[in-house]
């Protein structure tokens, strides 16, 4: 099989090769190909990959190009990890909407409205080329906002266009641990969009466990999302929300800790990756120094993580165990090992929503439980969320889809209104100013008219 990664100098790279390499089986992938614009960044990249490789037999081989065509061509899967006006895009997203006084994140709010503004014209181009080039291909989504990218790619690529990210699967083998359950043996009733959604339910044995734990004040308030969210809280929602539902139900606590902060984390991270590319580029480094930088680096990303949150919320450090790898890098395999082996999975996947949410149209990418073959990805039957869910959801649905317009239109009208419905962005004259100094900000955004 052979991979092309596609943001293939991306600082997460590695995590994907460390996982590719515990991988023996037959057909696994045998070669990866790395693609990205910055040939600076592809060889700091390739630098560190060797490093991981060194000792191990039948490594991977690895390429790298800056010729995007010559990556495709030939692909079984194509991994998309891009992150269109950089770094310094994620920061220029943030910096605006906080001086707008709302939030600025890059999946959530303003903020990830104005990057999936830049993102989508990129993503739909991407998956035109897909289609020409490796039609059998199936492309494995990462780039945020990761539900509403999918989207925009699966109007050309349709089910070869699956979404994933490690929340869900991070958020389930959490309450499963404090249950005592083994997550394989555990069905996680999550629902919703993506950064979006909720754990309904922990069944085992046609049991559920769930309302075990929200019976339990002090186990609850012993993980994650029980001290970001409290374990009242949880127990009035009878669920426990994805930590991006922490922005929602704490906008304005969140919103106030993110213009405290002496740096936005886009910020925090363009300062720190570029450290880390300056110290593991240097020519002539001892074997294993680009590695190590790497690990570093990505133990100070991980315990930094949603920091702002956690500190509005009072919930102290993450747990030794959220830092660990392990999430994003496995649920991508599992897919690619599923798919590709027609290894039946049952994975949680941003995939089109069929007839899974009845408030949804049929093209509408959602976030839910999937059986996973060689067919591709099969959401499977849910039972209907509360009103208080469906309201974000369709209301977060509707934003996306106004993006997805303004970005095929180049319409402004439908750029605002895409600021202006969604639930935390609170004036219809906040989101025409936040347009109009994103604009000057993004040259990426100068199709808008
Ligand atoms: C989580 C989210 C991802 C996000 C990642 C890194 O895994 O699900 O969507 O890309 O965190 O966040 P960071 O703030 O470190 O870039
Ligand atoms: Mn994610």
């Amino acid at each position: 099989m052979r991979l092309t990664i596609l943001g293939g100098g991306g600082f997460r790279v590695p995590l994907v090769y460390g996982a590719l390499l515990g991988d023996r089986a037959e057909g696994r992938v045998a070669h990866v190909t790395l693609y990205d614009e910055d040939p600076g960044r592809l060889t700091t990249v390739a630098r560190v990959l060797a490093d991981q490789a060194r000792g191990v037999a039948d490594a991977p081989a690895v390429t790298a190009t800056n010729d995007l065509d010559e990556a495709l061509r030939g692909a079984d899967f194509v991994f998309s990890a891009i992150r269109v006006g950089g770094l310094d895009g994620r920061a220029a997203d943030e910096r605006v909407a906080l001086a707008e006084g709302v939030l600025g994140q890059e999946t959530v709010g303003a903020g990830g409205i104005a990057y999936g503004l830049r993102t989508v014209p990129v993503a739909r181009d991407l998956a035109a080329r897909v289609a020409r080039l490796a039609p059998d291909a199936w492309v494995i989504n990462f780039t945020n906002p990761a539900g509403l990218v999918t989207e925009a790619m699966a109007e050309t690529l349709g089910d070869r266009a699956i979404g994933i990210c490690d929340s869900p699967v991070g958020l389930g083998r959490r309450i499963a641990r404090l249950l005592g359950v083994r997550p394989e043996d555990a069905w996680i009733d999550y629902v919703g969009l993506n950064h979006l959604g909720w754990v309904r339910g922990l069944r085992v044995a046609g049991r559920d466990e769930l309302p075990r734990l929200l019976a339990d004040t002090e186990a609850l308030e012993s993980f994650e999302e029980g001290r970001l969210f409290g374990a009242d809280w949880l127990r009035s929602l009878g669920a426990v929300p994805n930590e991006y539902l922490h922005y929602y139900y704490f906008n304005r606590e969140t919103v106030r800790a993110y213009r405290e902060a002496g740096q936005t984390r886009g910020a925090f991270l363009r300062e720190q990756q570029r450290a880390f590319y300056a110290e593991a580029d240097r020519p002539g480094g001892a074997p294993g120094a680009a590695l190590e930088a790497w690990e570093r680096t990505r133990a100070e990303r991980e315990a930094t993580y949603m920091a702002e949150n956690r500190e509005a919320a009072g919930a102290g450090t993450r747990d030794a165990s959220d830092l660990e790898s392990g999430g994003y890098e496995q649920v991508a395999l599992a897919l690619m090992r599923a798919i590709a082996r027609d290894e039946r999975a049952t994975l949680i996947l941003n995939v089109r929503n069929r007839g899974t949410l009845a408030a949804l149209d049929a093209e509408a990418v959602v976030e839910v439980p999937c059986l996973v073959d060689a067919n591709g990805a099969h959401p499977v039957a849910v039972d209907p969320l509360p009103y208080h869910a469906v309201g974000l959801v369709t209301s977060v649905k509707a934003v996306e889809r106004e993006v997805l317009a303004a970005a095929a239109s180049g319409s402004r009208d439908a750029a605002v209104k895409a600021f202006a419905l969604h639930p935390l962005v609170d004036s219809v004259a906040v989101a025409r100013r936040l347009l109009e100094r994103y604009g000057r900000e993004h040259p990426g955004l100068a199709y808008l008219r």
